[in-house]
């Protein structure tokens, strides 16, 4: 029976910025992201009994209509016109859950290029991106990967050069937090300070990662119900370590420190893991299909 695997890789955001609330309820965005080597594992194999199983490493994971690969796998059959046969689905969950690193979206975009691959449907990256869509604001950027300035719900991507290459530690604290829970206790016109977009745009054409470390931003820090202090700790260590700019991902809670120097991230990544065990060193990808990418360490 065939067996085929697809990296499904995290997330972080180099800014973010909220522009304010859409009818839907949703917000409108602006926000630089980067994939990075910290990466779930799905495999497909094909089964008996008709229908999707999906299992996973972690207990705790639900692998019901609450996971996201199961929108993907809903939104690729109605668009392919396949009838689905037995599959099985298993993820192997890296990326912590409920940590701003996008694990949930990452997942559902690699089921999207693991069902494309696997039953040579032949849909377009373009049509991936355009079902990615209808399965989650952050889905479209997972499925193309790299360097995108995401806009809209998070779903208008443009691709920039790729960040510098650089070492990556990412340190979740020991709380989780819900991105739907931070979204609602922002207020688009009460944000006072808001990101250099134009100034990182030019730092990643110039290559230049202190310029653009130093323009790390996200709205969503002041936001979160709770943890701040938490957060605010390990940006503290991060760069008291000597990370050229540090910030929260995402909604949160997980932080990030970019080190030019792999000793001082390594170091920095040890110091971190005694207190915070989900934390992880890894380098920027330049896209999903990279696959001489460095694998994380841990
Ligand atoms: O699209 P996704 O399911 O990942 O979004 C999770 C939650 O985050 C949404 O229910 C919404 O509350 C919030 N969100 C938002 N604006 C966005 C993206 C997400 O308000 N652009």
């Amino acid at each position: 029976m065939a067996v085929m695997s697809e990296r499904a890789p995290a997330k972080i955001n180099l800014t973010l910025d909220v522009l304010g609330r859409r009818p839907d309820g949703f917000h409108d965005l602006r926000t630089l992201m980067q994939s990075v080597s910290l990466c779930d594992k799905l495999t497909l194999t094909g089964r008996e009994r008709p229908g999707l199983g999906v299992t996973s490493n972690l207990s705790f994971l639900p692998t019901d209509r609450r996971n996201l690969v199961r929108a993907a796998a809903a939104a690729f059959f109605a668009r392919s016109g396949l009838t689905p046969p037995g599959l099985h689905l298993h993820l192997e969950k890296h990326i912590p859950v409920g940590s701003g690193m996008g694990g949930g979206s990452a997942d559902a975009a690699a089921a999207l290029r693991l069902f494309n691959r696997f039953f040579q449907a032949g849909l377009s990256h373009s049509d991936l991106e355009t079902l990615a869509a209808r399965v989650g604001s952050d889905v479209p950027f997972c499925v193309r990967g790299g360097t995108q300035l995401a806009e809209g719900r998070g779903e208008r991507l443009t691709s920039l050069p790729p960040l510098p290459d650089c070492h990556i530690v990412l340190c979740k604290p020991s709380f989780s937090l819900s991105t739907a829970t931070v979204f609602s206790r922002v207020t688009a016109t009460r944000i006072l300070w808001h990101p250099d977009h134009d100034g990182a745009l030019r730092a990643l054409r110039e290559g230049d990662l202190r310029a653009l470390s130093q323009r790390l931003f996200n709205v969503l820090s002041s936001s979160v119900p709770h943890g701040q202090r938490e957060i605010a700790d390990i940006c503290g260590t991060l760069l008291d370590a000597g990370a050229l700019g540090a910030l929260m991902s995402g909604s949160g809670p997980t932080v990030y420190g970019l080190f030019s120097d792999p000793d001082t991230a390594r170091a920095v990544c040890e110091t971190l893991r005694a207190c915070y065990p989900e934390t992880f060193l890894a380098r920027p990808l330049a896209a999903v299909s990279d696959d001489d990418a460095p694998a994380v360490t841990r």
